[in-house]
């Protein structure tokens, strides 16, 4: 079964950046539909720890937010993107407020806002609510959202292609299957929004929920939009180590607050990698624990808060305690194991100020986004209020442009073709093949050697998952294997352009830190390349 739904906006993805941008067009009586693969709940700004950055109390500046960023970017972003962003950032805080949310007071503060600090940020500058800023910002979103006119949600609704005019410089909406009853429906919509989030999946050991499969970069990428920077995966430095703790994030905001990197000696290494120590950016710390977990032969080092109070490390850090108190690890007198993994896709869709991509009527926001902010590096807290700043953005040039509703037919999607799959394995041996592949050769530690193997592990992938999809039908792990696949390339290539060493981008290959005559974004685009 197959049948078209029109709108004035299509929406792809249920984060911060998707429902911030559908309730914006929705205020204006815009017809929109939100699209999401699972839950509206299940996304990366759901699990968000640390807080949102933004220049609030009349101690910083913008300058300083500024200056940061591009630090920590490793003097890789784009300027006028940073300056844009974060002049914003009050704005997008007092955005949300208005939406609800209810960041944690300190009434001892000017601002009268608890105010953390983290890596990479030269003072205290985010706003939290406690260690659930993204669970009370997507809760209160999501209850505006479900009783708002003007939106449709479709849940366990998962895009599978976009849908090009014929000279194909024009979309025009997208193909969608729902994972629960089987059907495709062709989805019409005046704009399209990708707010899919990041590609952190690609990695066996990540933050990230499942939810995250880079599935708007890799549509984007084979529709022909321009893709740039994959090389810059962030790995978080302290995820939770235990064998039954899938994906638990120990906050940045916890080595804010005084948390300590130690051994298992209880030696306090960073102090041997920066000056910055545990507050360093976290390309550097990530490397740092990379460098001595190989050094020592260790599995994990200690993220040690134990020397502040009882009281203040369950006040802050509500949802760590009592996640770690759950696999017998109490943090107020033991320290955390932990381990780096991937957490965020610096790259992503190349975008202007506004959130259009090279295809027009197509918008990436958020994560699936390369907007120039974040450079070589992200600065902690710098997400969420990108998905603000550029969800206002999408929303201003949408309105401000001539949106004319021509739905016209679109081309069913035709699975007359295939058949039931009798061999699921291969799609469940090639999810893990692929990962444990990106985890080994692809990781914080690069060399030309291990990406030369990892792309001819991939081009065999890809060729096995191409036929598999020709053939067989749609599943929620086939698309989205066949979309981690077109990511997982896009990260190798753009690593195997990238002769440097700068941010996230470490190859033991390259002694230099830094050439000068190297251009600033590595492009990847499918009609070039043909
Ligand atoms: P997401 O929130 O990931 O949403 C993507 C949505 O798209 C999901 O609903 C997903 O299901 C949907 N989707 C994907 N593909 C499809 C498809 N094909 N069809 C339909 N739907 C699809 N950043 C900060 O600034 N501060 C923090 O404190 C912070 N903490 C973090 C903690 C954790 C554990 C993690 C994982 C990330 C954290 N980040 C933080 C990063 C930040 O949360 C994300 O970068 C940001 O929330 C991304 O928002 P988004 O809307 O772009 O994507
Ligand atoms: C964290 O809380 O450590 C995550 C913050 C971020 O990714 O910006």
């Amino acid at each position: 079964m197959s049948y078209q739904q029109n709108y004035d906006a299509l929406v792809i993805g249920s984060g911060l950046a998707g429902l911030f941008v559908a309730l914006n067009l929705a205020n204006t009586k815009r017809k929109v539909c939100i699209i999401t693969k699972k839950s509206l709940f299940e996304c990366n700004s759901y699990y968000a720890q640390g807080g949102i950055a933004g220049v609030i109390d009349e101690l910083d500046s913008i300058e300083n937010h500024i200056r940061d960023t591009i630090i920590a970017g490793s003097g890789l972003c784009d300027p006028k993107a940073v300056e844009y962003i974060v002049s914003h950032g009050r704005d997008a805080i007092y955005s949300l407020i208005d939406l609800g949310v209810e960041f944690t007071k300190d009434d001892t503060h000017p601002t009268g806002f608890h105010i953390t600090r983290e890596g990479g940020h030269s003072l205290r500058r985010i706003l939290h609510v406690a260690d659930k800023t993204g669970a009370e910002i997507i809760t209160k979103l999501v209850s505006k959202v479900i009783a708002h006119p003007n939106i449709t949600v479709l849940e366990n609704s998962i895009a599978i292609d976009l849908i090009l005019n014929d000279t194909h410089n024009k979309c025009v909406g997208a193909y969608v299957f729902n994972s629960k009853n089987n059907h495709t429906i062709t989805i019409s919509a005046t704009n399209i929004i990708l707010a899919t989030g990041g590609a952190s999946k690609v990695y066996l050991y990540t933050t990230n929920p499942d939810t995250a499969t880079g599935d708007g970069i890799a549509m984007a990428y084979r529709s022909g939009c321009n893709v740039i920077n994959m090389e810059f995966i962030q790995f978080h430095p302290t995820c939770l180590y235990h064998p039954h703790a899938k994906s638990f994030l120990i906050s940045e905001a916890l080595r804010g607050e005084g948390g300590i990197l130690k051994l298992p000696n209880g030696y306090r290494f960073m102090k041997d990698h920066d000056h910055r120590l545990e507050l360093a950016p976290r390309d550097i710390v990530a490397r740092a624990i990379d460098f001595e977990m190989k050094k020592h032969g260790l599995d994990c080092v200690y993220l040690d808060i134990s020397h502040k109070s009882a009281s203040f490390i369950i006040e802050h850090f509500p949802t760590i305690y009592t996640t770690c108190k759950n696999f017998n690890i109490d943090i107020t007198s033991a320290p955390i194991p932990v381990v780096p993994s991937a957490h965020y896709t610096c790259g992503g869709i190349e975008t202007d100020l506004s959130g259009k991509t090279n295809i027009s009527n197509l918008y990436a926001i958020g994560e699936c986004a390369s907007t120039g902010l974040h450079g070589a590096n992200r600065l902690a807290s710098n997400s969420l209020l990108e998905c603000v700043v550029m969800g206002n953005a999408a929303v201003t040039d949408i309105l401000n442009r001539q949106n004319i509703n021509n739905h016209i037919t679109l081309p069913q999607w035709d699975d007359s073709q295939v058949v039931d799959s009798d061999e699921e394995v291969i799609v469940s041996h090639n999810w893990d093949e692929l990962r444990r592949m990106m985890w080994s050769y692809v990781g914080i530690v690069r060399t030309n050697k291990r990406l030369e193997r990892a792309l001819h592990r991939v081009e065999l992938l890809e060729k096995e998952i191409k036929d598999y999809y020709a053939n067989f039908k749609l599943s929620l792990n086939l698309i989205e294997l066949r979309n981690l696949v077109c990511v997982a390339k896009l990260v190798i290539e753009s690593a195997m352009l990238r002769h440097e060493n700068i941010g996230l981008h470490y190859s033991a290959d390259y002694k230099n830190t830094q050439s000068n005559n190297y251009p600033i974004n590595t492009v990847l685009n499918k009609e070039q390349k043909a």
